[in-house]
């Protein structure tokens, strides 16, 4: 699968564009983000010619889903979440040409296009059949409108469109059990209208195309994808939807209804595109027409059939556009070994990540593309990421590079030394020979989409530094043989340099800061293997560490936030809210509660919800104002026992001070009850 890269003039890369209705955590950056960010950056190190698009999917049933279940509307949740969206991913250094987003007049424009291109090329069937509707909201239930019960895996969340359990692309007619995911209404049926993209006509050259095509070249998890849908055979699909959200169907008798989100979404790679080339002065059609371009879309592994097959399918019958070479599609990746699901806030979400740890984005992208999800599913631990950070990171790494620029700093005062050539002993030909072969083992493995062992590779170098160092023993050395000293700095100074630039696309950060220490200019692929790039007598600037180590109690703190997560969730399922805050005694025994009689009541004027209180707590008489007047009226609770707490500072409300509180229970309803002591006990007792 080694990219022969003659072939190609340029690249265009893609990555999945998320959905505008949520932020971004780990999973999204280890099974798309990340990887295609590298592969740009090693492209870009060697100087070809590559635009790397993003942007944000804004249209279809999640956005005005999450709208609904927030009661604002959809340009309101996508606004708001491109912006979120798009800071993540700068932060994390995802180097997009463009990130673009899907509502933006361009992308309407070529939807649009495309959509009447194929129409007039008399690509679709028109039909009319029987789809659910929800009688009770008045809408069409398609994609994830409606769930159901998976026909394939069993799952009972399974969406009108792909089960996210087992990946199956499904139509709301295979659901067992539908149900509206609006009201919940068991949904009737009614005649719609539809355009479909007649799936099963391509099977033949979608066939010849994947399975004779791209066997030995497509991940095994994509490429067996694609083989058993088309050897269940395709059916047409629909591309238009009955909404109000989306991209309008540019025909005058498609009133009310838009282009299927899955239909405009993969165009927002070539509407970005042409935002991008119109900025840039460039010609786009380039990049997605010209047979030598090498279009490479990364992607995760619930895309595959949108990207391998429909978008595809869409392009050819167009008859312009290039197909792509690859589509690079992740499994999925676990936290602490459970599904990450946003609703159940199981997830290290990015902008969270950054509060906690500032400046340590190429942690985890390091952690991130160690453990990727590249063959199988994979799982992010709290201890795994400290680990990686301490074990590898920072005592090899960082270890080796401070080794050298500190060493270099004492005893040349921050200037290169020569390498004497005497003083070359096969251990230093060896080394110097072994650095040459990095930049093709590690570019190797990046053609490959390999990024696990590319990022080994990267990690090799620095553990050869390490060891050249250690077994070296400059610090030994300089007193009886400054000479050697000088080779061997010269020599571990060389594999920093090529660190900084081989490591760049897997941890910019680090490799931008290491450049500066070295107080060289931004290099390039081909200048690593060399070790000629730091002359003699070149000045380096003061070292500063490139890794911290991560403490326990850090790591904790993190394991401790995921377990209250799954406190809460408990709690919500149960109704129960969950354990507060620990208090220590002593602040417990500050609080002083006895039990007292309410002697007096009456309502606070022009309120809904305050009764005035006398209470007679044993020790005094005083006023305590009370929010319970939605539950009990001033008749009810005259002469009720019950515990207030007489300690409280005082406060006013509606103009009465009021001079403590009741303790009240809330039950199952919500209906607020006194907590009754029993009537053996005298007014003033105290409750501890
Ligand atoms: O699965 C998703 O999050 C989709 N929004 C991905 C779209 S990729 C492309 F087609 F835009
Ligand atoms: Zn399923």
């Amino acid at each position: 699968m080694n990219d022969p890269d003659k072939k190609f003039k340029r690249y265009t890369v893609t990555s999945a564009l998320p959905y505008a209705n949520g932020p971004i955590h780990i999973g999204h950056l280890a099974g798309v983000y990340i990887p295609a960010d590298i592969y740009v950056r090693y492209l870009r190190s060697r100087g070809l010619d590559v635009v790397f698009i993003g942007g944000s999917d804004e249209h279809g049933v999640p956005i005005t889903i999450k709208a609904r279940e927030l009661g604002v509307g959809p340009q309101e949740i996508v606004d708001k979440y491109h912006s979120m969206i798009k800071k993540s991913f700068e932060e994390f250094g995802i180097s997009f040409d463009i990130y673009s987003r899907t509502s933006n007049q361009i992308h309407h424009e070529t939807a649009s296009e495309f959509f009447k291109k194929l129409y007039d090329q008399g690509e679709f069937i028109k039909k009319t059949s029987l789809q659910y509707y929800d009688e009770e909201t008045r809408h069409f239930l398609s994609d994830r409108y409606i769930t159901g019960t998976c026909p394939r895996c069993g799952y009972e969340k399974a969406y009108g469109d792909q089960c996210e359990s087992c990946g199956t692309s499904l139509s709301p007619a295979e659901l067992i059990n539908p149900k509206s995911a609006l009201s919940g209404n068991v949904p009737v049926q009614k005649e719609t209208k539809h355009w479909y993209l007649p799936l099963d006509r391509y099977q033949d050259w979608l066939r010849k195309w994947i399975v004779d095509g791209h066997k030995d070249d497509w991940k095994p998890n994509v490429y067996g994808q694609c083989k058993s849908w088309l050897d269940h055979g395709l059916q047409p699909r629909a591309v238009t939807r009955d909404l109000d959200w989306g991209v309008a169907v540019p025909l005058p008798e498609a009133e009310g209804k838009v282009l299927y989100v899955w239909f405009d979404a993969p165009i927002g790679y070539i509407s970005a595109t042409r935002e991008w080339a119109a900025e840039h002065d460039k010609n786009w059609e380039t990049y997605w027409k010209d047979p030598e371009t090498k279009l490479v879309h990364f992607i995760g592994k619930d895309n595959i059939v949108f990207h391998c097959i429909m978008f595809p399918a869409m392009m050819k019958q167009e008859g312009s556009y290039i197909l792509p070479e690859n589509v690079p599609a992740f499994e999925f990746m676990t936290l602490e070994n459970d599904k990450i699901s946003t609703s159940m806030n199981w997830a290290v979400w990015l902008h969270e990540y950054l509060e906690d740890f500032q400046d340590k984005q190429d942690v985890l992208r390091y952690v991130l593309t160690a453990n990727a999800p590249e063959a199988k599913d994979s799982d992010f631990t709290w201890k795994d990421f400290q680990a990686r950070n301490n074990n590898e990171l920072l005592a090899i790494l960082g270890n080796f590079v401070n080794r050298t620029l500190v060493l270099t700093q004492k005893y040349f005062d921050g200037k290169v030394p020569e390498r004497k050539a005497e003083w070359d002993s096969q251990r230093e030909l060896d080394v110097i020979e072994e650095i040459a072969t990095f930049p093709n083992r590690i570019g190797k493995s990046l053609d490959n989409l390999r990024f696990r062992e590319a990022l080994t590779e990267m990690m090799n170098l620095a553990r050869l530094g390490n060891k050249y160092l250690t077994d070296s023993e400059p610090w030994k050395l300089i007193k009886t043989n400054e000479e050697r000293v000088q080779t061997i700095l010269n020599i571990s100074l060389h594999i920093c340099a090529n660190l900084a630039i081989l490591s760049e696309p897997f941890l910019p950060f680090t490799a931008e800061k290491l450049t500066g220490m070295l107080n060289l200019p931004k290099m390039h692929w081909d200048d690593a293997g060399n070790t000629e790039l730091l002359k003699p007598g070149h000045q380096l600037n003061k070292p500063s560490y490139l890794f911290e180590k991560i403490d326990d109690e850090v790591i904790q703190a993190q394991v401790q936030k995921l377990q209250d997560t799954k406190k809460q969730n408990k709690a919500d399922e149960s109704g129960i809210n969950p354990v507060k805050e620990q208090v220590n005694f002593d602040d417990f025994t500050k609080i002083d509660i006895r039990v007292g009689t309410i002697v007096e009541a009456e309502k606070v004027p022009k309120t809904k919800k305050l009764l005035k209180l006398k209470i007679d707590t044993g020790v005094d008489q005083r006023t305590v104002v009370s929010g319970i007047a939605e539950h009990y009226t001033p008749e009810d609770i005259i002469g009720q026992k019950a515990c207030f707490v007489v300690n409280l500072a005082p406060i006013k409300l509606r103009g009465i001070e009021s001079q403590g509180m009741i303790l009240m229970a809330e039950d199952a309803e919500g209906k607020l009850c006194f907590v009754q002591p029993s009537e053996a006990f005298e007014n003033g007792s105290t409750v501890k």
